[in-house]
């Protein structure tokens, strides 16, 4: 059926090579505990799954998720940020697009214990450390690449999201009010706004997964073409 939906669908970003990372990330806390969040990877694999049928060459770096593997695309799987970072890094020379649509852990247990915890005390401290920000460590190295973004937000939406556009140095950012009960995490429906660099915010109606990808996708397309590889006048 992908096969057959990649033959009917505009071949728009044919020889374009995209990125996607998915889903949750583990940080361990000891051999069976760990600290994660809600993301259960739906929207990043949706536009895998899309990117690949408009004809683009599809990697997939994901965080540990219940998803099958999106049919045409290759798939890297990671439990930690530490282990995305390294695949996103290594990866992101030779694409022309990131997408990260992961929901990325922003801290680590300083220390991991080697044994499970034992119940003892009536209350524990475990000190956290910050996990690097995967898209700020990436943005030193982009040239011609597009770099989309997302902001998963229970306030002030917009602001929040012009505001990482410019720190991550993104030129799309999605973002989503994750407290809407048809948005966000585990649903296959998403409501998002839009915001980049050169247009007022566009926000889109309630959508499939797969349509909010589209309309990312559509974005992005005709600013991928336009733009020569290895060119430094982009
Ligand atoms: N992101 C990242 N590396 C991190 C955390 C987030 O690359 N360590 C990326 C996400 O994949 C997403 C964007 O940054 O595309 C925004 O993520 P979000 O969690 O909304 O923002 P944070 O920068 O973590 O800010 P905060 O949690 O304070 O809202």
């Amino acid at each position: 059926m992908e096969a057959l939906a990649r033959l009917v669908a505009q071949q728009d970003l044919a020889g374009q090579r995209v990125l996607v990372t998915a889903g949750p990330t583990h940080e361990d806390l000891d051999p069976v505990r760990f600290l994660t969040n809600r993301s259960t990877g739906k929207m990043g694999y949706a536009l895998a799954r899309v990117a690949w049928r408009r004809g683009a060459s599809v990697t997939l770096v994901s965080g540990p998720t219940n998803l099958p593997d999106p049919y045409g695309v290759e798939v890297m799987r990671v439990r930690s940020a530490g282990e995305m970072l390294i695949e996103v890094k290594g990866r992101f020379p030779a694409v022309e697009a990131l997408i990260m649509a992961a929901a990325v852990g922003d801290y680590r247990a300083e220390t991991l214990a080697e044994k499970k915890m034992k119940r003892g005390a009536d209350s524990q401290q475990i000190k956290l450390v910050q996990n690097a920000d995967i898209l700020k460590e990436v943005a030193p190295l982009k040239k011609h690449q597009v770099v989309v973004g997302f902001a998963a937000e229970t306030g002030n939406l917009v602001a929040e999201a012009e505001r990482k556009l410019l720190e991550k140095n993104l030129d799309l950012i999605v973002a989503n009010d994750v407290n809407q009960p048809d948005s966000g995490f585990a649903v296959d429906t998403n409501e998002v706004t839009l915001v980049s660099r050169e247009a007022a915010p566009q926000k889109l109606p309630l959508l499939t997964k797969e349509e909010v990808a589209d309309y990312i996708l559509d974005w992005m397309a005709p600013r991928l073409n336009g733009r020569q590889k290895g060119s430094v006048f982009v």
